[in-house]
């Protein structure tokens, strides 16, 4: 049966990663069909609307979108179409891996390590924010309920048993947060006692992000709470080279959106230079939720043997290729 994925093209860089993407997944014959639909910058001046309906129902219809970044026009009214979209489709689970690759600008080379974090709860909530009539104190409401850190702690140890993970690394701040981070890691030790196959440590938010600097080795999966994830999974992007290299998948129990971590790079958009490589990492992730994992092993070989060729690589590399000469080169090392 021919799978149909529901596919955003983006705006500023995103089309033209978006294109170099499916060149390169059209040579694996993965008999994929692309739904095409719109959001973002380029939905509004069509439609009038970030996030059009058509957008949603494809989406839901398809279960699976491949996403490019998208422009949240700066202004009031305008809220952000990622947090919206996780919303909508309780996309709870925000996986992001960050492993070394030949040649980038990393300092570091042994790093394979997947952040798993929460992304619906915490202080994303976007509710119980004040700032008060004299504009001198502001508030915050922080959420973390049973439910929320029950699904995402046992999404991390799953996924450490299907990909053949060793360890789990529980990150929070209990000693402080006593409230939300402690209930966080309670929950989080019962899930772990469920899976005695797979070692698990549980470490403070502030020292997790020394060691990462000092000895990123040590780190399998790391499972936390929707801010510290988002912190932290930047700081492992960094350790291995930056924004050009760093996917991120965004899973519920109905839909999963797949893509770049970076934006829609306005400052290279047109110029046909962006380095297609974190969409690609996404599309990545992608075939493994659809089961094809071999696919997705051939695609990540090819990148990094074209990484290590430095074949066509684009300026944010060090080399002088273009988004599509990259990917050419990319699809080339496919192999059987
Ligand atoms: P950005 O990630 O777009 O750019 C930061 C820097 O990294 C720029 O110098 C850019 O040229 C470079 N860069 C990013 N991706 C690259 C690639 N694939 N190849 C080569 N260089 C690359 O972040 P910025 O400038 O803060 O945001 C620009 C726009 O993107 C904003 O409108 C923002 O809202 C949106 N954005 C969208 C995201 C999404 O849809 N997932 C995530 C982050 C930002
Ligand atoms: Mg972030």
């Amino acid at each position: 049966m021919t799978q149909t994925i529901a596919v955003i093209r983006g705006d500023g860089i995103g089309p033209e990663i978006m294109d170099a993407t499916l060149h390169v997944l059209d040579q694996l014959n993965l008999g994929l069909s692309y739904d095409f639909v719109d959001a973002g910058l380029v939905a509004y001046e069509k439609h009038g609307e970030l996030l059009p309906a058509a957008t949603l129902a494809a989406i839901s219809k398809h279960r699976i979108a491949l996403k490019s970044p998208l422009t949240t026009p700066v202004g009031e009214g305008f809220s952000s179409i990622n947090v919206e979209l996780r919303k909508r489709f309780d996309l709870y689970a925000n996986v992001r891996p960050a492993i070394s690759f030949p040649n980038t600008k990393s300092r570091y080379e042994a790093i394979d390590l997947i952040t798993v974090r929460e992304n619906t709860e915490g202080a994303y909530i976007g509710e119980g924010q004040s700032l008060s009539a004299d504009g001198e104190t502001a508030l915050l409401t922080q959420k973390i309920t049973r439910k929320g850190s029950e699904r995402i702690v046992r999404y991390a140890f799953d996924l450490a048993r299907k990909v053949g993970r060793k360890k789990v690394t529980i990150v929070h701040k209990a000693n402080i947060l006593k409230s939300t981070s402690g209930l966080f890691l309670k929950v989080a030790r019962e899930v772990a006692a469920q899976y005695p196959d797979i070692q698990c440590n549980e470490m403070i938010v502030d020292n997790t992000c020394m060691q990462l600097v000092m000895k990123p080795e040590q780190f399998d999966v790391i499972v936390t709470t929707n801010l510290f994830g988002d912190i932290i999974s930047d700081l492992c992007a960094g350790l291995v080279g930056g924004l050009g290299l760093a996917p991120g998948a965004n899973i519920g129990t109905d839909a999963a959106i797949f893509e770049a971590v970076h934006g829609s790079a306005p400052d290279i958009a047109g110029k046909g230079i962006a380095n297609p490589c974190a969409l690609l990492l996404g599309a990545g992730q992608m075939l493994d939720h659809l089961g094809k994992v071999d696919e997705a092993r051939r695609l990540r070989n090819a990148i990094v043997q074209t990484l290590q060729a430095k074949d066509n690589l684009t300026p944010d590399l060090g080399g002088q290729g273009t988004t599509m000469s990259f990917a050419a080169a990319i699809a080339s090392r496919l192999g059987a």
